[in-house]
């Protein structure tokens, strides 16, 4: 719901963390009291709720423990801590100066209270890949059903090609495995970062998996450290492409300068990729941000043979749109 909803909600979380990366960007951590999420996936967003300045009521304070008596608002976001941890999560916001709802959020500071809503909830996740290849192995005889269905001697050469673990540590994850390309703009990195901290120190259920994450400056990588450092670890399996667009020369970026498409340009992405190709037969494609990138690529993505994922139809292109 975006705009004010009903009163009376518990200001039931925390923020216990505030880890400012610039002026614009800041990542939160949210403790709950007394109570913990449900079980949920990594990709998957909640939704939190303030008073805003204009319905700020001065008789209620925002570091009450008291109910909220009048209007609040609420935005959506994506977890980007692992759902490991359950009595608190992390999000990565930017602010958003003409917003409603984060030049709010962006004057409190630790120790303030909000509302949490106890439903986490949306389809962004890796069973939507993972179930869906595991329908592929059982349901072969009915391509109209499943349209990426993979060949059986594909999958047998792809599989010899990236020999898998027969599980991962925290799942029951199919055994087949597909290559994964994780692409974001801006704060679209969240949901990538609760996937990957989800599966670090086990054997993660892809063949590989690679990030893109485009931002206008440099300063807006977030997690850059913590994601070089995963790139490294032996047998993740895992790969990081930042791009900066507006490189201002003072910070000295010396990586890949522009948007993300002429990265995914079949030759340009197996030069940086050790060769890889970006094919349906055995890759599933995650566009999260800025809904304009998510629609550009799309269509690139649809035209090479990608076919949106839905519930009822099982698909290798999987979209998470901010706006
Ligand atoms: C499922 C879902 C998950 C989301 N997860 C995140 C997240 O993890 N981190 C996050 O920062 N935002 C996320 N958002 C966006 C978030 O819900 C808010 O829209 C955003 O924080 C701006 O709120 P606002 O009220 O200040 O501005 P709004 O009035 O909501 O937005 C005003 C304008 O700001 C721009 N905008 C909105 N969100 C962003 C953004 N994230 N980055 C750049 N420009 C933006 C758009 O042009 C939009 O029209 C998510 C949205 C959805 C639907
Ligand atoms: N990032 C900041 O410095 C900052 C600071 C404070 C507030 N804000 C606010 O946050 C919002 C923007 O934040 P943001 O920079 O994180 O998000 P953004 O505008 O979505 O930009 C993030 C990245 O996505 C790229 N992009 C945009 N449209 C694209 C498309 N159609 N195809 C491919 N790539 C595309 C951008 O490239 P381009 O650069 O080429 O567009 C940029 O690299 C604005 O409301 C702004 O006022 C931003």
């Amino acid at each position: 719901m975006r705009g004010p909803n009903a009163s009376g909600l518990p200001l039931n979380g925390t923020i216990v963390q505030r880890r400012d990366l610039n002026d614009g960007l800041t990542a939160l951590t949210i403790a709950l009291h007394g109570w913990e999420l449900p079980p949920f996936e990594a990709g998957q967003y909640i939704d939190i709720a303030l008073q805003t300045r204009s319905t700020l009521n001065q008789s209620v304070q925002l570091d009450s423990t008291r109910f909220v008596q009048n209007e609040l608002i609420r935005r959506s976001y994506s977890i980007a801590s692992s759902p490991k941890r359950r009595d608190q999560f992390e999000l990565l916001l930017n602010l958003v100066p003409r917003g409603e709802f984060t030049p709010a959020l962006w004057r409190l500071e630790e120790g303030a209270r909000l509302h949490v809503n106890p439903r986490v909830r949306g389809r962004f996740t890796l069973t939507s890949a993972l179930e869906n290849h595991a329908h592929d192995i059982h349901v072969v005889d009915d391509p109209d059903v499943y349209r990426n269905t993979v060949p059986v001697a594909d999958r047998e050469a792809a599989a010899a090609d990236h020999p898998e673990p027969a599980t991962s540590s925290s799942h029951d994850w199919p055994t087949f495995h597909p290559h994964l390309i994780f692409i974001a703009t801006g704060t679209g990195l969240a949901p990538y970062m609760s996937m990957l901290r989800d599966n670090e120190g086990s054997d993660p259920p892809w063949a590989s998996a690679t990030l893109l994450h485009s931002v206008r400056h440099a300063e807006d990588l977030a997690y850059r450290d913590e994601l070089d450092a995963l790139a490294t670890l032996d047998g993740f399996r895992f790969r990081y492409i930042p791009t900066v667009t507006r490189p201002r020369p003072e910070t000295g970026w010396t990586g890949h300068i522009g948007r993300l498409q002429p990265l995914l340009e079949a030759n340009r992405y197996a030069e940086l990729t050790n060769g890889r190709s970006i094919r349906p037969e055995d890759t599933h494609i995650y566009l999260c941000g800025n809904p304009e990138m998510i629609q550009s690529l799309r269509e690139t993505f649809e035209a090479q043979g990608f076919v949106r994922h839905t519930s009822n139809t099982p698909g290798n292109l999987h979209f998470e749109s901010y706006w």
